[in-house]
């Protein structure tokens, strides 16, 4: 084992970055859209199928595989076998390729806290959100900018910034979302939100939606990406690696409903329309504010609490590049995190052009934001799950009896690692293929 390895100072720290994590723009902003682009209260049930029955075994497996290995995404497969380490660096790839889109709606989050403090005179926020978009140089400029935050916090290391962020501001921003949460209920038409999000229509299942909601379970919860597999081998100390990833699913989970319950009511209510894809935080959420008293406070201080939910976010994303960089590559960290920027920036701006000057140019029908976006949650998170899956269960061969107490739950964990779940993945992305 290296003998510089960073490592958490604490199982709590651990956990708290692991949410930190998990927790993020996935929640607030993905997970409402894709909810809506997919026909609501279905979408959801499907999705929490997919939390409690598959995503329990990749999340886990990420956790282990780091934490026996001890060491970032490459060095870890290719000690369970050196044919292993190309699959490995696909890690590393997927997370420069999740940064490049991620960190433009970091940019976005960062234009609303300075319009919720500047007294703006919009009255049209679909309109205001499209041609804020399509404006090339400013959403370019907010887009480094929040890279640069990133950036900036994983140089540094990650313990002291990502303790704080979590261990404060994480409950703040619950509370304002219950906060939020209250008003939305209480407009006309929230029952109507309420219906959408929970009585599912199940004529409306179909196969698409199962790649949606497993894409965006995916991506919720950081899986399949490396992320958690780098913080995993940071542990020093954790016995009970089954409680953690519990503690991740449930909070992330509960912040995914949290989010679509502050929406949907208030979208029904101000006669928008639920599939309008990724606008639609952007868009809703301006309307609640200028609707209620102190809006404007109350708006800066949720996108504050978003932004630093997206950071602890992004700093796991760059964490496994940084990761593989400095212990396999061995460029320092600095270097590491600014050779990512430059590389993070050239990808970024042109998916940030994509709104605006970039708009014509489409891969598969898509601008390039949405490809970028499409091709990591979809195509190669669910492929490197899949993969992580397969040489857990059948190379390293993780025994679920050795973590899980309970027989039955261990021989499910066993059979699920080597059978179900690695089928599930490949169903579900040739389906997406086809
Ligand atoms: N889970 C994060 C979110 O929901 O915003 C996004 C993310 C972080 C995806 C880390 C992948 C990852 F490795």
């Amino acid at each position: 084992m290296e003998k510089n390895r960073p490592s958490w100072s604490s199982r709590v720290t651990f956990i708290l970055a692991a949410v930190g994590s998990a927790v993020g723009l996935g929640n607030i902003w993905r997970f409402p859209y894709i909810m809506g682009q997919n026909g609501g209260a279905v979408f959801l049930a499907v999705y929490l199928l997919l939390i409690l029955t598959i995503c329990f075994i990749p999340l886990f497996a990420e956790l282990v595989v780091g934490k026996f290995t001890k060491k970032e995404c490459i060095g870890a497969y290719e000690a369970i076998n050196p044919k292993f380490k190309f699959l490995g660096a696909m890690n590393p790839i997927t997370g420069v390729l999740i940064s490049s889109f991620y960190f433009i709606v970091g940019g976005w989050i960062l234009n609303y806290i300075y319009l919720s403090f500047t007294s703006s005179k919009i009255t049209d926020y679909g309109a205001y959100f499209g041609s804020f978009t399509q404006s090339a140089l400013i959403p370019c400029i907010l887009t480094l900018v929040f890279l640069f935050l990133c950036i900036f916090f994983t140089a540094r290391g990650v313990k002291k910034g990502i303790e704080f962020a979590n261990n404060v501001l994480m409950p703040l921003f619950a509370v304002i979302l219950v906060v939020l949460i209250a008003f939305s209920l209480s407009l006309p038409n929230a029952k109507l939100g309420l219906e959408y999000m929970f009585k599912p229509d199940f004529s409306k299942l179909n196969a698409h939606m199962f790649l949606a909601a497993l894409g965006q379970a995916l991506f919720t919860l950081s899986i399949g990406m490396g992320a958690l597999l780098t913080y995993g081998s940071y542990i020093k100390e954790d016995k009970n690696i089954t409680k953690s990833t519990y503690t991740i699913i449930f909070s992330d989970t509960l912040f995914a409903l949290l989010a679509g319950v502050m929406l949907f009511p208030a979208i029904f209510s101000f006669g928008l329309e639920p599939s309008s894809g990724a606008g639609l935080v952007f868009v809703t959420l301006p309307y609640i504010f200028s609707q209620i008293p102190f809006g404007g406070i109350v708006s800066g201080a949720f996108f504050i609490l978003l932004l630093a939910a997206a950071i602890t976010s992004g700093i796991s994303i760059i964490e496994v590049p940084v990761a593989t960089m400095t212990e396999r590559f061995k460029i320092s960290r600095i270097n590491a995190c600014t050779i990512l920027f430059f590389i993070i920036s050239a990808i970024s701006i042109p998916a940030t052009l994509s709104f605006g000057p970039f708009s014509e140019f489409k891969i598969i029908g898509k601008n390039i934001f949405d490809f970028l976006d499409f091709i990591t949650s979809n195509f190669l998170m669910p492929l490197n799950a899949f993969f992580l899956c397969v040489i857990a269960g059948w190379f390293l061969k993780i025994k679920g009896g050795t973590f899980i107490r309970n027989r039955v739950f261990a021989a499910l964990f066993d059979f699920g690692l080597k059978f179900v779940v690695p089928i599930t993945l490949l169903l579900v992305l040739y389906i997406g293929l086809k």
